[in-house]
């Protein structure tokens, strides 16, 4: 369920909340041309280049929080740079962004390829650091505490299903197919779940726990942690719940963590604790998949997109159908 509880930020009334859907709008359509041209780094930059672009349109003086790295590693988009076209004039807020999520699926022309972003008051995101994170997390209309990261994948599951009323073989449990996964693949099928593998996009897979239409029941395993943070602020709009623990793989990742704050490296994450107060988040389709339909280039230079923008302080999710002409 929506957290009605949720105070409205003053800070995000005045951005227009609509106007967010106008970025990944015009980061997707960038991306589009490249779709299944085979290109990863060609798709990506279109991307990022156009959301940069497009933020420089709005009355905001953002600040990226979450982005596509930090400043020695990325030219546009770096973690610490202004956005927005107002700054120190304009509401100041933090953006968690990923012009383009899943940019294998865009090269490969596979599902679920989103251009996205979520944004907060200032301070309102987790500042991630780009290691992975073991994330777990299941829709709306469960009981406070069902899924625990600190539990096994088989007491999870054992849980929801209590919970949902049903046997632990009828849960449906997406994961990234990875060779990383393979014990926690065999350990679900062991129970008789149904395993859904996917190639890429975990904000999707994760996205996905929260519509019915999708059977998905679950989303278990290590992804990105920038990404865990995106889905997290989806969660918070729609409801459902979320634990995410950062993975580091060495000590320059850990002194990455300690650089933006974080001193327990071994904590569990909820909702709350990654997107807190009132947010926004904002998708539109790179390709279709179960969350979004794709753009479209029909005859006559037309282009279609389906987007999405959900705020947490309300719970209201709109579902946006563009028309785009080449003028
Ligand atoms: P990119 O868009 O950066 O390629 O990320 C795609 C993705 O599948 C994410 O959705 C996911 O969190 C991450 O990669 C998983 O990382 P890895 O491919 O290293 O397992």
């Amino acid at each position: 369920m929506p957290e009605k509880s949720t105070p409205a930020s003053k800070v995000l009334d005045r951005v227009l909340v609509l106007e967010m859907v106008r970025v990944t709008e015009a980061a997707a359509i960038a991306a589009s041309s490249l779709v299944g041209r085979g290109d990863e780094k060609a798709a990506d930059h279109a991307a990022v280049e156009a959301m940069r672009k497009a933020f420089d349109e709005l009355y905001i003086d953002g600040t990226v929080v979450i982005g596509e790295g930090e400043r020695d590693e990325a030219p546009m988009l770096f973690i610490g740079e202004k956005v927005g076209g107002a700054p120190g004039k304009g509401p100041k807020i933090d953006i968690a962004l990923d012009p383009l999520e899943g940019t294998t699926i865009t090269a490969k022309a596979g599902p679920n390829a989103l251009a996205v972003l979520a944004a907060a008051e200032e301070g309102g995101l987790l500042n991630a650091p780009d290691v992975y994170m073991d994330k777990i997390a299941v829709g709306p209309g469960y009981p406070e505490g069902v899924i625990d990261l600190d539990k096994t994948p088989t007491e999870n599951v054992k849980a929801v299903a209590a919970a949902k009323g049903v046997k632990p073989e009828e849960i449906i449990v997406c994961v990234l197919d990875r060779p990383r996964h393979e014990a926690l693949i065999a350990e679900l099928r062991d129970l008789g779940c149904g395993v859904v593998l996917i190639g890429d996009g975990d904000v999707a897979g994760v996205i996905a726990v929260t519509d019915e239409n999708t059977t998905i029941d679950m989303y278990m395993g290590s992804g990105g942690a920038p990404e865990g943070v995106l889905a997290a602020a989806a969660l918070r709009c729609v409801g459902g719940q979320f634990n995410g623990r950062l993975l580091f793989r060495n000590d320059d990742e850990r002194a990455r963590a300690r650089k933006w704050g974080i001193t327990d490296l071994n904590k569990i994450y909820k909702l709350e604790e990654l997107a807190k107060g009132d947010c926004i988040f904002a998708a539109t389709g790179v390709t279709s998949g179960s969350l979004l339909d794709g753009v479209k280039h029909l005859k006559g230079g037309k282009m279609t997109t389906e987007s999405v923008v959900m705020r947490a302080s309300s719970g209201t999710v709109r579902w946006i159908k563009g028309e785009h002409r080449i003028v």
